[in-house]
């Protein structure tokens, strides 16, 4: 159990339960601590950035790429580009809060520090949208790419009765059921050995987008090139907020705050540089890809990265290859984002926000195996049975307003909390933070109706939840424990 002994002086108790912050010495004293146990300090700087890129880089650039390239023509480049600015913005803010508030909650637990508890759980729920629903969402992309694997090399598909839903003309999506199951068992293992999985994992895709564009070079067309925004502004706008999702991820380092070795210096480095390092990948994949393949042919394509390398080689083979490595890369999406949002969950249960089981470290691994079995089960269930349609486009939008709230977060706290101790430092300061949290509402406000319509209906659920349980079995409620809270 917690030792709530430990917790700094008492402070003054907003007399709105809603309003109720956690200190900041108190979120850090806290960390690692779970109910019975303890998570261990293991990862390293580059364990931390691979974890990052490894929620981050999969779907978007395998699949959305495909989408995108005829919203834009070959200016998608810039797409990426734009999407990748804004994202930018974010991670400066992410770094600094990593830097300064090294626990395993994310943005929920700066939103906990800086705006209250009831945003902060309006900020952990549309994490669980970010995480959870994405991996289901995920997970079912996966099972494509698997067909087209097993098509590719064994000519054999799995039938629609068991690669698809009820609602979509099938019994069961069992591909997405298998690979959240399986990074499952690999999450029970113990915090090393899942980065050590999720570093081979990484390692094999980052190879398979350098063969694509080592290959795919020799296939480059300088017409294909012109003109070079056949749709103006608006297409690269447009591909550019659908590209956004590519981006998705790079905060998931920060779930790994209390995991880490050096949290302070490593968290700050390794979410910059894993940005740095899809954003380089991303350019150089499209720049080749609309390059070599006129972007009027990506219309309609399932696997445009595939197809790029089947027309430039003649060979069937490479679009294979290129399949296995998208399987791979999408599994480790799986993975990664599955662990951010087991460690999300143990911060907000540690704060009592949900139940207890989500902080229960199990003695022997030093992981939270209760926790793993649930989200797991969760998410397996949500893939596997529920078409997801437009809960599934509101991952995005939760995304962006996690990513608000943590601009704001900085703000905040660098009035709030001018001494504490900042390994990072956003750059520009307040100018980046309000362009960070401006790009966020752009985006957001370009989002279609429909997606706002299931962004709202969560947010109605979750606000049910918080009113019914999280805010009387709260940490901070008066009748949990005499634990302070915050001026
Ligand atoms: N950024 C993640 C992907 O592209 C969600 O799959």
């Amino acid at each position: 159990m917690l030792d709530h002994g430990q917790a700094p002086p008492l402070t003054q108790r907003p007399a709105n339960p809603l309003l109720r912050r956690k200190p900041v010495d108190r979120l850090v004293s806290e960390a690692g601590q779970g109910e019975g146990g303890a998570l261990k300090r293991s990862l390293t700087m580059w364990q931390l950035t691979m974890i990052s890129i490894g929620a981050t880089l999969g779907t978007g650039i395998f699949v959305v790429l495909g989408e995108a390239a005829p919203q834009a023509g070959p200016a998608v480049t810039i797409s990426f580009v734009i999407a990748g600015l804004t994202a930018l913005f974010s991670a400066l803010s992410y770094a600094e809060l990593a830097g300064s508030v090294p626990v395993s909650g994310s943005s929920y637990s700066y939103a906990y520090a800086t705006m209250g508890e009831l945003i902060a759980w309006i900020c952990g729920w549309c994490l669980v949208l970010e995480y959870a629903v994405s991996v289901a969402a995920v997970a079912v992309g996966w099972g494509q790419y698997l067909n087209e694997l097993l098509e590719g090399t064994v000519g054999f598909t799995i039938p629609e009765t068991l690669s698809a839903p009820l609602g979509e003309g099938g019994w069961i999506n069992l591909p997405s059921l298998v690979v959240v199951l399986l990074s499952m068992v690999f999450l029970m293992r113990g915090a090393k050995e899942s980065a050590t999985i999720n570093s081979i994992m990484v390692a094999v895709k980052i190879v398979t987008l350098l063969l694509f564009i080592g290959i795919g070079v020799m296939g480059i067309k300088a017409g294909n090139y012109t003109p070079l925004a056949p749709l103006g502004v608006t297409g690269i706008s447009a591909a550019a907020s659908s590209l956004f999702f590519s981006y998705i991820g790079f905060d998931a380092a920060s779930t790994a705050g209390e995991e880490a070795r050096d949290p302070k210096k490593d968290l700050p480095r390794a979410i910059m540089l894993s940005l740095a390092i899809v954003t380089v990948l991303y350019v150089l994949v499209a720049f080749v890809a609309v390059g070599a393949m006129p972007w009027q042919d990506f219309e309609g394509t399932e696997a445009a990265l595939a197809q790029v390398m089947t027309n430039v080689t003649g060979h069937s083979f490479w679009g294979v290859v290129l399949a296995a490595g998208a399987v791979v890369a999408i599994a480790s999406v799986v993975f990664a984002v599955l662990y951010g949002q087991t460690r999300i969950l143990f911060a907000m249960s540690r704060d009592g926000l949900v139940p207890k089981a989500f902080a229960k470290v199990d003695e022997k691994t030093g992981t939270p195996r209760v926790n793993v079995l649930i989200v797991s089960l969760f998410c397996g269930a949500l893939a596997a049975f529920i078409p997801l349609g437009e809960l599934a486009n509101a991952t995005s939008i939760g995304t962006l307003f996690a990513f608000a709230l943590v601009n704001i977060a900085v703000v905040i706290l660098r009035y709030t909390k001018r001494d504490l101790p900042r390994t990072f430092k956003v750059a520009l300061f307040p100018v980046t933070p309000i362009l960070g949290f401006l790009a966020c509402g752009w985006l957001m406000v370009s989002l279609p109706g429909a997606t706002w319509l299931a962004f709202g209906v969560w947010m109605v659920v979750g606000l049910v939840i918080y009113f019914c349980y999280g805010m009387r079995r709260s940490s901070l409620a008066p009748e949990a424990a005499e634990v302070p809270t915050e001026k």
